[in-house]
């Protein structure tokens, strides 16, 4: 390793994620390895304002890898925005003699790192962790994997209920931008339509295939719906539509919520945020800064903060069609 950085400091901030903990242990025990101290923040940027720091060796993060949530705790730091907040911040990275940081979390955490980084010239490096899986520069975030099997999980027991009832279910799932989660979800579970933010099917299609699926004999149904989808209106007002024009469906709606984002992460989420991890410091001990560790293809790889912030993680295009396909 080629630089000279003797401390790093770690933080979660923004939504929490499964796996973050697993991140968390990945960077304080590559430190470790490399012979570099680590201090975790606590509460995001937040902490770094508050001056709540604390010292991390590789014994801190035993039995951490299988919780979800984050030790570090995290927050949405509004103070981290305004200039006074980040000089707050960076006088606890000289207090502590912080050197680098690694910034565990979302856009919105890595439009911090970047602003942070090019105000104060310290080295950082992001790991996306947000269950929206929203982020470019990779195809899978920390936590994303987890979210959608626990949201799988709570549609098959929608299912039974709704089977029993002969009920039409609308089940809202977390993605105020992004339809990852509710387009992957309603594939698993054999949705009978999904609502997402990139595109918008409109009401009435809905109607148009909610009635042909009840038509060819199908008694009860679910529909997903992402919570920024592109009708504009929320799940509920959706049902009541339905409702509306389908007075012989007995509608119900379920919204899964915080649940989505708690839990244990899955092996995926915690063999992906452990390389990512050891990539982040690695990366800081090269030499590299303002990037993003990602991984395309099962590769390492990275890219500039900003483009992760600015450019789009798309949704596949055939994962609409093989959903169009399968609702036969
Ligand atoms: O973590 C991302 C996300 O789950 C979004 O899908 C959701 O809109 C948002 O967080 C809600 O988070 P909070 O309640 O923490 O503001």
């Amino acid at each position: 390793m080629s630089t000279s950085i003797k401390k790093i400091g770690v933080l979660t901030s923004g939504g929490d994620a499964p796996g973050m903990n697993a991140a968390l242990r990945a960077v304080v025990r590559t430190a470790a390895y490399h012979k570099v101290e680590c201090v975790g923040i606590q509460q995001g940027y937040q902490g770094l304002i508050d001056n709540k720091v604390k010292v991390m060796n590789a014994r801190s993060v035993n039995n951490i890898i299988n919780k979800g949530g984050t030790v570090l705790k995290s927050a949405r730091c509004l103070e981290f925005r305004t200039k006074e907040g980040r000089q707050t911040a960076f006088k606890t990275v000289q207090k502590h003699g912080i050197e680098a940081l690694v910034i565990i979390g979302g856009d919105g955490s890595f439009t911090g790192a970047m602003i942070f980084q090019s105000e104060f010239n310290i080295p950082v490096i992001g790991i996306p962790g947000t269950i929206d899986n929203d982020i470019f520069g990779t195809s899978h975030t920390i936590g994303y994997d987890t979210a959608l099997n626990t949201v799988i999980e709570a549609i098959d027991k929608i299912r039974d209920t709704a089977i029993s009832h002969n009920r039409l279910f609308f089940v809202e799932v977390m993605g105020r931008d992004a339809g990852h989660i509710a387009l992957n979800t309603g594939i698993g579970a054999g949705a009978e339509e999904v609502l997402i933010p990139e595109e918008d099917m409109g009401l009435d299609r809905l109607l148009d295939s909610l009635k042909r699926s009840e038509k060819s004999g199908k008694s009860s149904s679910i529909v997903v719906v992402a919570e920024g989808d592109k009708t504009g209106k929320n799940v509920f007002e959706i049902a009541e539509y339905v409702e509306k024009n389908m007075p012989y469906y007995d509608v119900r709606v379920s919204v899964l919520g915080h649940m989505q984002r708690g839990g244990s992460p899955s092996c995926f989420d915690r063999v992906l945020a452990s390389r990512m991890g050891v990539s982040a410091v690695e990366a800081l001990l090269q030499g590299k800064s303002n990037m993003m560790v990602g991984m395309k293809s099962e590769e390492i790889i990275f890219s500039p903060l900003e483009k992760a912030i600015k450019g789009k993680s798309e949704i596949n295009k055939d994962l609409i069609r093989v959903s169009d396909i399968l609702t036969i």
